[in-house]
């Protein structure tokens, strides 16, 4: 973290895990254990029919109501589909965009463009995933596969909006594996990735962009991932579901920066 340059953002992604009612619920035990400091952004990705009951209970809070998804398309015959105008109208802040679970469902590179390029007309803070499988990994093509997908999933996003972007780094191999990237192999690639927004923009845009980690990060791991300078912040999935260990990230991400 460098909360200097740039937000701190712990962003909780619930899959297709709680019903409404469970929502009420998790939020009402959230808000009594949640800590007073400001010491970063919070927000919770919740599935689309949990989006009403979520920004209700949380509307005088700090945390920021997020989906998981989009269609770039502003309004048509696309059956099941939900717009960024109805996610903003619903109140959302935020949008997870081209996570692998969804990349894996057939979504593209050009896909995550546009629904990066239709959530930032919305006003929505677009929450890009990118990350490499392990066979990447152990092939040793991780730099250039996640190059590849950051250039294509930025394509056209004008320099006065890239700063409303972040990106989660998440290696497919540490998604809801349990096995974590080491914080050294996390920062290398949150680092790598810096670098590629600051040639395809400037040092001054990539110093200011959050840059988060997922990838089975708990209340165990955070404190010292979060500690290296270029991981802002996690995308966190199973560990978002319980509001105690929820709360005990975003107490991992109070402490000194570089
Ligand atoms: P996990 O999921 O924390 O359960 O590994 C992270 C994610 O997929 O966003």
């Amino acid at each position: 973290m460098n909360r200097k340059y740039r937000k701190t953002v712990i962003a909780g992604n619930w899959k297709m895990n709680k019903t409404p009612s469970e929502t009420k619920e998790f939020m009402t035990q959230l808000k009594a254990i949640m800590p007073k400091g400001r010491w970063c952004d919070v927000a919770l990705c919740v599935p689309a029919v949990c989006i009403p009951a979520a920004v209700r209970a949380m509307r005088e809070t700090r945390v920021g109501i997020g989906a998981e998804n989009c269609n770039p398309n502003p309004s048509g015959a696309y059956t099941g589909e939900i717009a960024t105008n109805m996610l903003t109208d619903a109140g959302c802040k935020y949008v997870i965009i081209g996570h692998s679970e969804r990349r894996a469902m057939g979504e593209t590179d050009a896909d995550v463009n546009a629904k990066v390029l239709a959530a930032l007309d919305a006003g929505l803070i677009p929450i890009m995933c990118c990350g490499e499988s392990l066979e990447q990994r152990q092939n040793g093509v991780t730099a250039e596969w996640i190059t590849m997908q950051i250039k294509l999933g930025l394509k056209d996003v004008p320099e006065d909006k890239i700063r409303k972007v972040i990106i989660a780094y998440e290696p497919i191999w540490a998604i809801g594996t349990g096995l974590t990237a080491t914080p050294e192999q996390a920062e290398e690639v949150c680092e790598m990735i810096r670098s590629v927004v600051r040639k395809l923009y400037s040092s001054k845009n990539a110093r200011a962009i959050s840059i988060l980690y997922g990838g089975s990060m708990n209340e165990k791991n955070a404190f010292e991932l979060l500690a290296q300078p270029d991981i802002d912040g996690g995308l966190i999935g199973g560990a978002s579901l319980v509001p105690e260990k929820f709360v005990k990230i975003i107490e991992a991400a109070n402490q000194p920066t570089v």
